[in-house]
């Protein structure tokens, strides 16, 4: 598993780090007032489960299910596979999502929490490609981990056909990992 991966681009310490001080931030930010973690399956989970641990807040988590096919100009259609267990309406809702690439899917999930009568609606990512072309360029993101090179990375949370989510950091595959397939 180890030997597929090229380049650690973010280590374990790293991400901890930052995970803390993004937890931190949204503790402050939150203060007494109840709030809705609304995690992207399955990719988010990690990074999730390490945001929670280090908030100190009234909050609880629920999950949404989205898949996206996308064409070779990377426009695509964003299906949801699963909702919200608990209705989110005039609720504070976080999104807690691992990436956003084209920004496509964060869009879709915008868009349909902000049909449901939030009372606020806030993005919490790790990752972002600033260098992509972005379907959603005017996305504002409250909390953000880091700003990563246009690469596909997997590791913690984040997979290559399912694989590698269990990796402690964020790395870049081996070029023929890809190939192989
Ligand atoms: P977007 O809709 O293009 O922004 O892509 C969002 C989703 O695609 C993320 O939630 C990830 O699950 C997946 N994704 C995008 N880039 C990567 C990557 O570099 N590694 C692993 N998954 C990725
Ligand atoms: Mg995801």
């Amino acid at each position: 598993m180890k030997d597929d991966i090229l380049d650690v681009m973010l280590s374990q310490e790293v991400l901890q780090k930052r995970v803390k001080e993004l937890a931190l931030q949204i503790t402050k930010d939150y203060g007494d007032e109840p709030v809705i973690f609304v995690s992207i399956l399955k990719g988010a989970v990690v990074f999730l489960a390490d945001l929670i641990r280090y908030t100190e807040l009234k909050h609880t988590i629920d999950f949404m299910a989205v898949s996206s096919y996308k064409n070779t100009k990377s426009s695509g259609i964003v299906r949801l596979i699963m909702d919200l267990r608990e209705s989110p309406e005039g609720k504070n809702v976080l999104i807690v999502e691992d990436i956003i690439d084209t920004g496509l899917t964060m869009r879709y999930i915008c868009e349909n929490l902000l049909t449901r009568r939030l009372k606020s609606l806030k993005i919490c990512s790790l990752l972002y490609k600033p260098t992509k072309q972005h379907v959603y360029p005017d996305i504002k993101i409250d909390y953000l981990g880091f700003e990563i090179p246009d690469k596909f990375v997997v590791g913690y949370g984040m997979d290559y056909n399912e694989l590698y989510r269990n990796l402690p950091y964020v790395g870049i595959l081996k070029p023929e990992i890809y190939r192989r397939k």
